[in-house]
C-alpha cells in the first residue's frame, strides 16, 4: 500500500538535465504539485510519520519547502515557523552561511520563533548535500530548541546529505530516492 503511494509520489516528478547548470539534474516539485492526490499523498506520508512524535514546531525552509511545511503543521496542530533567504524577516533574527549542491547562501530565522526546549521538526522539499538543513538545525539550536528530526519529500542520496544530518544526531525520514 505505501509502496503504490510513493510510486505514484515518484512518477510525478519531472526530472529537467542540465538545469539551472550543466550537469546537474533537477528534480522538480511543481509536477508534483499540479497533481492533488500526489501532493496529498505526499502530506499523508508525513502526518502518519510524526502524528504521534510530541512535535512543538515545524520549521520550513524557503521557499520549497514552506509547500510542504505549512500543511503538515496545521495537520500536526502545531506552529510553523518559516526560516528564509536574507533581509527577508522583519524582526530580530539568527542567521547561518551554508553551501548548495550548486552555489552559496544564506539563511535567516526569527529569534523568538523557537522557544527553549522545543522539539522541532525541519521540512524541506529536498535533501541533496545536506547543507540547508544543517545550517536551519543550527539557527533552531542557536533559539535553544532540540533539531533532532529532518523529512524530505525526496533524497538524493549520491549526495549523501543523510549520511551529514545522521551524524549530526538529525533522523531523516525521507519519501522517495
Ligand atoms: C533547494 C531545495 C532544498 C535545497 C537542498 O533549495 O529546495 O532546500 O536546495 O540542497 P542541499 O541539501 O544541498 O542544501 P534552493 O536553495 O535551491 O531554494 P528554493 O527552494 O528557493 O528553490
Ligand atoms: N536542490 C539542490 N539540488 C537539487 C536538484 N538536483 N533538484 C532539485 N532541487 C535541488
Amino acid at each position: 500500500m505505501t509502496q503504490s503511494k510513493l510510486e505514484l509520489i515518484r512518477n510525478s516528478i519531472i526530472t529537467i538535465p542540465n538545469y539551472p547548470k550543466q550537469g546537474i539534474l533537477f528534480r522538480d516539485i511543481t509536477s508534483l504539485l499540479e497533481d492533488p492526490i500526489a501532493f496529498r499523498t505526499s502530506i499523508d506520508l508525513l502526518i502518519e510519520h510524526y502524528k504521534d512524535k510530541k512535535i512543538d514546531k515545524v520549521v520550513g525552509t524557503e521557499a520549497r519547502g514552506f509547500i510542504f511545511a505549512a500543511p503538515l503543521a496545521l495537520a500536526l496542530g502545531v506552529g510553523f515557523v518559516p526560516v528564509r533567504k536574507p533581509n527577508k524577516l522583519p524582526r530580530h533574527v539568527f542567521r547561518e552561511e551554508y553551501q548548495l549542491e550548486y552555489g552559496t547562501d544564506t539563511l535567516e530565522m526569527h529569534c523568538d520563533a523557537i522557544k527553549p526546549n522545543e522539539r522541532v521538526l525541519i521540512i524541506d522539499d529536498l535533501l541533496a548535500t545536506g547543507g540547508t538543513v544543517a545550517a536551519t538545525a543550527k539557527l533552531i539550536q542557536k533559539a535553544g530548541g532540540i533539531a533532532e528530526d529532518a523529512a524530505f519529500v525526496i533524497n538524493l542520496p549520491d549526495l549523501q546529505g543523510k549520511t551529514k544530518l545522521t551524524a549530526m544526531g538529525i533522523n531523516c525520514y525521507t519519501l522517495v530516492d
